[in-house]
């Protein structure tokens, strides 16, 4: 079976936002605490408190950003809660991933504002902070940036050079409430659109007046429909105060190990609803918001399985199959790089999708980080229009076909990258890459994942390596484009350059 990519050399789509490769960290289950956090008193190996091993496996994804404290938990959380003496920091509820595990019943806040900053700066990335709106004020949102990003002069920059931060953090993404039509408050969009105006109002005015402006984006959390969003922006009024409109998605068919071929080709389809959700906001936006350049942001994606329930703080197993999901759906994020601003995959660590696990001794990398891994010249690189000849299987009942071939391609100072997932589960494909510039390119490397392993083949601590990619044959053809062959249920990178 052969099948074509065309990449078009000179219709660049825009610059792939590195921030599409995010990830997101809530207070549930063992994200936080046992998978990146477990305190300096025990016999795991830390950096002031953080899993070195974690640590040292996120660091080598190169995460752009990394979104704090939820998910649903940003909604009933008081980040003064979460700064000053650990031993003095109250004990909360967690109102919804607490659910009868008493061990997780107590918010202890030993993980708060400085810990998630220390872990950002650990890796490198840019924290996105999720403020409270639904038990929270504007109040309490504005002093949360206060503290993170006044220099000096106040009491609330005083409050965070006693915890050691002298200098400001200077946080520059705030989402201004998470799911606000459901666990953020059940507002409708006008409710939810007049409180985010004044939220951001002041938000802005901090931006506006205090910082250099443009210190400060703020992110909306909008929904799936086009309506709802469409009322939430009538609500708003003032287009200036949003820099981004966020939507979720979770996708999910048959279970985490166990399911059939067909389940196993209907989550792929399914997961052609994102690029489908991120149109509609776009459209939203353009039809109602034309001149404001607002950005569409996938604030949290990934499969969630059945197995995944809020008693076993949503882990679940993450198999190759999960990981061919997350290849398709970056290829059609990058393929949107002129409307996507960011996108995280939920979550980080132990819950839902995660790129990490752990146990008490040791952390590692699932069949998706390896993806990520993968794929990370694409960040900050050109996003080139490609057109994609292979097969479709057809499925009844659901809103796409799937395409048994899922690329995407990009520029950047060092050639070409080519993405290509082969989705089928018999047949090898031999996939030709063209380029519409002829003999451009004389070097041809390709490094291949899941060429032997199955699609339920799941990671354990054990079996981690098994996942690892291996080198691929990509070979240059006459007329300077290449030819590989990828497995069935296998994903290859290839790299031209001259
Ligand atoms: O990621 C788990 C939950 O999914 C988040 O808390 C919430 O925002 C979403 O519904």
């Amino acid at each position: 079976m052969t099948d074509t990519v065309r990449v078009s050399m000179d219709a660049a789509i825009g610059r792939i936002a590195p921030e599409i490769y995010g990830h997101f960290a809530e207070h549930l289950g063992r994200c936080i605490y046992g998978g990146l956090w477990v305190g300096e008193d025990g016999s795991i190996d830390t950096t002031a408190g953080l899993r070195t091993d974690t640590l040292s496996l996120l660091r080598r994804l190169d995460p752009p950003v990394l979104r704090w404290p939820g998910g649903c938990f940003a909604d009933d959380y008081h980040w003064r809660d979460g700064v000053g003496p650990r031993e003095d920091r109250p004990g909360r509820r967690n109102l919804w991933w607490a659910q009868g595990r008493s061990e997780t019943f107590t918010e202890s806040n030993a993980f708060g504002t400085e810990e998630f900053l220390t872990l950002c700066d650990e890796l490198d990335t840019t924290p996105y902070l999720a403020g409270n709106v639904g038990t929270g004020t504007p109040d309490e949102l504005l002093n949360w940036v206060e503290y993170c990003n006044t220099p000096d002069g106040t009491e609330l920059a005083s409050l965070r050079t006693e915890q050691g931060s002298e200098e400001p953090h200077d946080v520059h993404w705030w989402g201004i409430g998470n799911e606000n039509w459901g666990c953020g408050g059940k507002f409708d969009p006008d409710d939810y659109g007049r409180r985010y105006r004044t939220f951001a109002n002041y938000l802005r005015a901090y931006d506006r007046n205090i910082q250099p402006e443009g210190s400060l984006e703020l992110v909306a959390c909008g929904h799936i429909t086009p309506e709802w969003n469409r009322e939430f922006l009538a609500a708003v009024g003032d287009y200036g105060l949003l820099d981004h409109l966020s939507i979720h998605r979770y996708l999910e068919c048959g279970g985490d190990v166990e399911f059939t071929d067909e389940q196993y080709y209907r989550l792929l389809t399914r997961a052609n609803q994102i690029g489908t959700d991120v149109d509609r906001a776009a459209a939203t936006l353009e039809t109602y918001a034309p001149a404001a350049a607002i950005g569409v942001i996938v604030d949290e994606w990934g499969v969630w399985h059945p197995e995944a329930v809020a008693t076993n703080g949503l882990e679940q197993e993450n198999t190759v199959r999960d990981a061919i999901v997350a290849a398709g759906v970056l290829d059609d994020l990058n393929r949107r790089a002129d409307v996507v601003t960011m996108a995280n995959l939920a979550q980080t660590v132990n819950v839902l999708q995660c790129v990490v696990q752990t146990d008490e001794e040791a952390a590692w990398p699932t069949p998706t980080y390896r993806v990520f891994e993968a794929y990370k010249p694409h960040m900050g690189a050109t996003a080139l229009r490609t057109t994609v000849d292979t097969e479709t299987k057809e499925l009844p009942d659901e809103d796409h076909d799937v395409q048994l071939l899922s690329a995407s391609a990009s520029r950047s100072a060092d050639g070409i990258t080519v993405t290509v997932s082969n989705r089928d589960l018999d047949r090898d494909r031999t996939v030709e890459i063209e380029t519409s510039t002829d003999g451009q390119f004389t070097d041809a490397t390709a490094s291949v994942l899941f060429e032997a392993t199955s699609v339920d083949a799941y990671s354990t601590r054990e079996n981690a390596d098994r996942f690892a990619p291996t080198e691929g044959t990509a070979e240059i053809t006459a007329e300077g484009s290449c030819t590989i062959g990828v497995p069935p249920t296998a994903i290859a990178t290839v790299r031209l350059s001259s």
